[in-house]
């Protein structure tokens, strides 16, 4: 059995404070965030902070979180995952694949697009995107530290209004006759 099977999913509007801060204080010790300056509580605060537009999507097993999504939609015709993470213990072992499995098959079908930044220097997780279908749209110099360039990706959804345009005859021109 892989560490991926038997998972169990959450969607919360935040996080409680008790799975908060210690996940705040997991994240400040990771890449990006340890090169990026984030502080535990800035990470902690964000994650307790409710949004209309944000839900957090946590992996559970045995109700220990291995990983999660924090999505903003809707977001440029689509869904913005803002944070994406799988915890050090968990890594390597195809969470972060079900993890973004999860989450496409939760969006799709709404959102034609999905969005996410990774910065430059995160050779593993762009990789992983990659992987995971995100194709590299542009670059954000210094958008969250001065000197690092965050990278915008997206992927495309097949979303319902897609798939029901796609069964819309062609428009003919009228010189084509
Ligand atoms: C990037 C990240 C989300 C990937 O999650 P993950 O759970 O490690 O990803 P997966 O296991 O699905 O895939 C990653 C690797 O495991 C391998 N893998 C996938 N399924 C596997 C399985 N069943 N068994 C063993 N290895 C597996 C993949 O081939 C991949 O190889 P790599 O080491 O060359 O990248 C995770 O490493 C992470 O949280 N990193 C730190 C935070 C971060 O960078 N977040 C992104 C910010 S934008």
């Amino acid at each position: 059995m892989s560490a991926a099977d038997g998972l169990d999913w959450l969607a919360v509007p935040a996080l409680a404070p008790e799975l908060a801060e210690p996940l705040g204080i997991s994240l400040a010790r990771m890449d990006p965030w340890v090169t990026l300056g984030s502080s535990a509580e800035s990470l902690a605060r964000g994650l307790q902070t409710p949004h209309p537009d944000l839900t957090r999507h946590l992996a559970l097993r045995q109700g220990e979180l291995q990983g999660l999504a924090a999505v903003r939609a809707p977001w440029l015709r689509g869904a913005y995952i803002e944070l994406f993470a799988v915890l050090p213990s968990a890594q390597g072992r195809g969470i972060g694949s079900t993890l973004m499995r999860h989450v496409e098959a939760h969006y799709g079908g709404h959102a034609a697009n999905l969005w996410l930044l990774v910065s430059a220097f995160n050779h593993r997780a762009r990789q992983f995107y990659a992987r995971q279908g995100f194709c590299p749209i542009g670059i954000l110099d210094d958008l969250v530290i001065r000197g690092q360039d965050e990278i915008l990706m997206r992927k495309r959804l097949e979303s319902g209004s897609e798939r029901r345009s796609s069964r819309l005859p062609a428009v003919s021109s009228p010189d084509a006759r």
